[in-house]
């Protein structure tokens, strides 16, 4: 059986998406993942400023872009979604 392939989730980290967001964000994502068991299915990564900081936090979930998610609770609720597709 082929192994699934990870989900790659992407956060902005430059200081603006990281202060409007993107740090609490990140935390809660740390834990989602680390309770549930799920490093081996996704991949948590930051990357820097994307020059769109004003319509940020910015943020990936595979191949499908977010923007203005401030809530962790709403990023988890997506990317539970994203898994089972
Ligand atoms: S800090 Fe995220 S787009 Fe600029």
């Amino acid at each position: 059986m082929a192994e699934k392939e990870k989900l790659r989730v992407e956060l902005c980290m430059g200081s603006s998406c990281f202060a409007r967001g993107n740090s609490s964000t990140l935390m809660g994502l740390e834990g989602f993942v680390e309770e549930n068991g799920l490093s081996d299915r996704v991949d948590l990564e930051g990357h820097l400023c994307l020059g769109k900081c004003n319509t940020g936090p910015h943020l990936k979930i595979g191949d499908k872009e977010y923007s203005g998610i401030t809530d962790p609770d709403a990023v988890i609720d997506l990317i539970r979604k994203a898994l089972e597709e």
